[in-house]
């Protein structure tokens, strides 16, 4: 709630709610399903918010995603299919953010998320600073796991697997490929440390504008890539009546050559199996 608050910069209401910028007007505040509902909750000063009514319609039966619908028998080749689809869809705002979740050694997981710039049969790969929170999670349990959501088609991916970092020079490509402010940006923020204003990152970048004026800017030790292995990719599409489809590729782990009971064989040394949702 104070957090609340403080994101909105004012204890007002009517500031509050602009934050939120409702698509719909106040004079439907009735109806259970809109942004509305939940500032008129805030305004009410509970702690304790019901959300039980939120609730969308997916897609009908007729729409579901079958095996025969499946663009390819290579999880990468079908991941290129929606996520094609997912960049051709107006109302996917950016179709490459994804929520990146790591763990520290002990297990204790967190999740934010990125940019994935660039997948392949090898991987999925993005870009943050080494020294980072998950950077440090990811050195000590090199393990990560991946989720699209594209609300406006139902659907989601998920995808597990072990990360590791990308070549150097493949990084310092991509560095530079940015434009330079985003390239100053990275050398001004190491980020998830400790700082003490936003006037501390100001200066600092003004410094380094006028350091690197006509100059490369170049690339921090502790910047770069990592790309996720997968092992494990989710294909889920959602319906209204919430029998939602999941269908699962698999990486048998090395060893394994027996096709479980609903185990099919797929392309590229993968097997897919479809999940009770
Ligand atoms: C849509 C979106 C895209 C983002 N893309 C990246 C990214 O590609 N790399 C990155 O380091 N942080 C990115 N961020 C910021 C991260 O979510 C996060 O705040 C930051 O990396 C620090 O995370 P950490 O402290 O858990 O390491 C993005 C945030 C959003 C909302």
């Amino acid at each position: 709630m104070r957090h609340l608050f403080s994101v909105c910069g004012s204890r007002n209401i009517g500031n509050i709610i602009k934050c939120f910028k409702p698509r719909v007007s106040l004079a439907t505040r009735d109806r259970p399903l809109n942004t509305s509902f939940v500032c008129r909750k805030y305004t009410d000063r509970r702690t304790s918010m019901d959300l039980s009514n939120m609730r969308k319609s997916y897609k009908s039966d007729q729409e579901c995603f079958e095996e025969d619908q499946l663009a390819s028998l290579d999880p990468i080749k079908q991941f290129g299919n929606w996520f094609d689809q997912a960049t051709k869809c107006p109302e996917v705002g950016e179709a490459n953010a994804v929520c990146l979740s790591t763990a520290t050694k002990d297990g204790r997981p967190s999740a934010r998320m990125v940019l994935l710039k660039g997948y392949s049969e090898e991987g999925f790969r993005f870009f943050t600073n080494y020294e980072s929170r998950k950077g440090a999670e990811m050195e000590s349990n090199p393990y990560a796991c991946l989720v699209f959501y594209w609300e406006p088609l139902n659907r989601q991916v998920r995808i597990e697997g072990t990360v590791e970092r990308i070549p150097y020079d493949k990084s310092c490509e991509y560095f530079h490929s940015r434009p330079k402010s985003s390239q100053i940006g990275a050398v001004v923020s190491r980020q998830s440390t400790e700082i003490p204003s936003r006037q501390y990152l100001r200066d600092k970048n003004a410094e380094l504008e006028e350091k690197y004026k006509d100059t490369d800017v170049p690339m921090p030790t502790y910047w770069g890539g990592y790309i996720v292995k997968p092992f494990l990719i989710e294909f889920w599409q959602g319906q209204t009546n919430r029998l939602h489809d999941r269908i699962v590729f698999l990486r048998p782990k090395e060893g394994e050559t027996q096709l479980g009971d609903m185990q099919h064989q797929a392309d590229g040394g993968w097997v897919y199996q479809r999940l009770a949702p």
